[in-house]
């Protein structure tokens, strides 16, 4: 089969933006957008349009798990309608990816590599409710069918990553005829549930008219109604022990694969299945850790405004606090900070590429119960206004 070839583009070594002057950029930056939305003229196409945050949480998912006297229950609520409004707006016709590239803590791990699903189809079911630890309650299943793999893509990404950049990535194959879909766990059916919901209460409703007043989006991009196909990305189990020190070889291959996407004929989203500290409560099964809040809050400030701005949060802060907090989700949110903050672009360029211009919201945190969770988009406000 013939490979692509890739232009050595970035170095993919220094990641690290600069915090000055930003005030005076960004008013550049506005008049740069209101010239551009008046004239209608057009920008580079970016390929890779947006990135979200998703909890797999049960309470997230179903947050009736919770009596409503419980004083979890009202955070829980807000996490399912924003969780829902985050999916809907990623996948409805405000991004509308061809390929989601989606990064799952508890799949189907390797030791020692990451991990990219082979086959052509996946699906699975997640039990809800197990959260709740309590013998009585009777755990319920939701499926998640055809989701459908890119098994060429894969191909493609592990001969970059692994025979061309060295990187410690494999496929992982759970079908030898590919006659049975690769199996996914909680980690991507409760995510996935919430890009394809069809529940629109008020509140969804309201969060979506936020989302899309947050994410100015000016036309429809051309991925809206094809088959969107996914990449799933597990990372390996030394995460448990060695999530700190991952950092440098997670920011790396977040570079790599930003690279590599931006030369791909196709528009990407970046999902990352995530919970945050599971260390808030002394009855929960980790115990109590008094990192859990200031690992937490970490996060949500890197979150925040533009999450390339704030790297020293996730990078330095909540790096340290790992090991006390437990996140599942840190593997993936630092390579998500490689995959968005790898452009060393000049902060004045109106390519794709440049990371000053990520917009990210945090639209719900908190702890229902013993662990964190939050839900987040990321966008450009004026990326990708070419013609659809
Ligand atoms: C456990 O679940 C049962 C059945 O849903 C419920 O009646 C009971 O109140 C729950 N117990 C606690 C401590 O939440
Ligand atoms: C999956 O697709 C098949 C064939 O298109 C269809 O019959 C089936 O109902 C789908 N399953 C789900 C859960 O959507
Ligand atoms: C791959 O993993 C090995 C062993 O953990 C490590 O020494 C090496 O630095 C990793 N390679 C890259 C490119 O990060
Ligand atoms: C947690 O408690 C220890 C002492 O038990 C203290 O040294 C440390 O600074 C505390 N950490 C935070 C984040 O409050
Ligand atoms: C949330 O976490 C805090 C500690 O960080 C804990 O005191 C509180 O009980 C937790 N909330 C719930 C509803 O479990």
């Amino acid at each position: 089969m013939a490979r692509r070839t890739y232009q050595p583009r970035r170095e993919c070594l220094t990641i690290l933006p600069t915090n000055t002057k930003w005030n005076t950029y960004r008013i550049v930056i506005i008049l740069l957008v209101l010239a551009l939305d008046f004239n209608g003229s057009v920008v580079v196409r970016a390929k890779l349009l947006a990135a979200v945050i998703l909890p797999h949480g049960d309470f997230a998912y179903d947050p009736t798990l919770l009596p409503t006297s419980h004083p979890g229950r009202p955070i829980a609520d807000r996490l399912a309608s924003t969780s829902r409004a985050v999916g809907h707006w990623l996948v409805q016709k405000n991004v509308a990816p061809d390929v989601l590239f989606f990064s799952t803590p508890h799949g189907i791990a390797l030791s020692n590599d990451f991990a990219l699903y082979l086959g052509s189809m996946a699906s699975g079911t997640a039990r809800i409710g197990k959260d709740l630890r309590n013998a009585s309650f009777i755990p319920y299943n939701v499926r998640i069918a055809n989701v459908t793999l890119a098994p060429t893509m894969v191909a493609d990404l592990i001969h970059y990553l692994r025979v061309l950049r060295q990187q410690n990535v494999s496929g992982v194959s759970t079908s030898p005829d590919d006659a049975d879909d690769v199996p996914l766990h909680w980690a991507e059916v409760i995510p996935l549930s919430f890009l394809d919901s069809n529940k629109k209460g008020s509140v969804v409703g309201r969060e979506q008219s936020a989302l899309r007043k947050s994410h100015r989006r000016r036309r429809l991009p051309t991925g809206a109604g094809k088959t969107r196909q996914h990449l799933i990305w597990s990372h390996p189990l030394q995460r448990y022990n060695a999530a700190p020190a991952m950092v440098p070889e997670l920011l790396h291959v977040g570079c790599l694969l930003r690279t590599w996407l931006e030369q791909r004929p196709e528009t990407f989203a970046v999902v990352v299945s995530a919970d945050l500290s599971h260390t808030h409560r002394q009855d929960g099964p980790y115990g109590y850790s008094n990192t859990s809040i200031a690992f937490d809050a970490a996060l949500v400030e890197w979150a925040s405004g533009n999450p390339c701005r704030n790297q020293a949060a996730l990078l330095e802060r909540a790096r340290h606090l790992q090991a006390g907090a437990k996140s599942c989700g840190y593997t993936g949110l630092v390579l998500l900070h490689g995959i968005l903050c790898s452009s060393n672009e000049n902060w004045e360029s109106q390519s794709p590429h440049n990371s000053q211009l990520w917009e990210s919201k945090v639209w719900a945190n908190g702890n229902a119960t013993y662990f964190g969770m939050m839900a987040v988009s990321i966008a450009k406000n004026f990326e990708d206004i070419s013609s659809p």
